[in-house]
């Protein structure tokens, strides 16, 4: 079974864009496990622009299905997750004003580095999981940093689907059977959508987890969260 973790920084982008608290996100993230979410993922980053730092221990509070915090390891994310312990931690060398994520760990360059944070995570009871381009190199590196899981940046994936689905799935289905053969479980996640999620997940093994937001956020614009979460589950049947 692969869980559709739904990323709700985009809920949070619109909610600050006002001040206020409409929408409001802690109703938000309820609805969307009420509309059938496995789990819940946020990305703080350091200008919380998006989710904010105050938001994730209501949020932990209210989310019954899985919590995942996804960012870079600065102080503040580490303070603030070592005392909500969410129930997974995302690991992403995001500069601080990068738009979005756009590429891996250098899991060989930052080995030292991503083994201390690791273990202080896992020390936490919080499951760890590193964000990852599909380059086998990088993934027998991630594998001895102790972490739990990888999740798999599926840009690439995403953006030559429409080409050549079979060619852009290639390199990620070698990654998944590699880092599952090292005992990492398999998230992947970014620029995923209605349009290429069935294929990722009939041809892609071991996915434990897909977080989607961008794409989910905006079709819920036409077809309302209660529609669009269960449209992105079939694509997981
Ligand atoms: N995974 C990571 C590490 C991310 O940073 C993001 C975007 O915040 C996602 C997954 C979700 O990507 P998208 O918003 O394109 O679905």
């Amino acid at each position: 079974m692969t869980r559709l973790s739904v990323n709700i920084n985009k809920v949070a982008l619109l909610r600050n864009s006002r001040g206020g608290n409409n929408p409001d996100l802690i109703q938000v993230a309820k609805d969307c496990e009420r509309f059938g979410a496995q789990g819940i993922t946020v990305h703080p980053r350091p200008d919380e622009r998006h989710v904010r730092y105050s938001d994730l221990a209501p949020l932990k509070a209210v989310v019954s299905t899985e919590f995942n915090v996804e960012g870079y390891p600065s102080q503040k994310f580490m303070d603030t997750v070592l005392e909500v312990k969410p129930h997974q931690v995302t690991l992403v060398p995001d500069k601080p004003q990068q738009l979005t994520s756009d590429h891996g760990w250098d899991t060989l360059d930052e080995a030292d580095f991503l083994r201390e944070i690791v273990g202080e995570l896992k020390r936490a009871g919080i499951r760890v999981s590193l964000f990852i381009d599909p380059a086998l190199s990088m993934i027998e590196a991630a594998a001895k940093t102790d972490a739990d899981r990888i999740e798999l940046y599926t840009e690439g994936y995403a953006a030559n689907y429409t080409q050549n689905a079979e060619k852009a799935l290639a390199p990620y289905i070698k990654a998944a059977e590699l880092a599952h053969e090292l005992g990492l479980g398999v998230n992947a996640g970014h620029d995923l959508n209605l349009e290429n999620l069935a294929y990722l997940k009939q041809h892609l093994p071991h996915v434990d987890e897909v977080s989607i937001g961008h794409a989910l956020i905006s079709d819920a614009l036409y077809f309302g969260l209660e529609n669009v979460i269960p449209m992105y589950l079939r694509k997981l049947e």
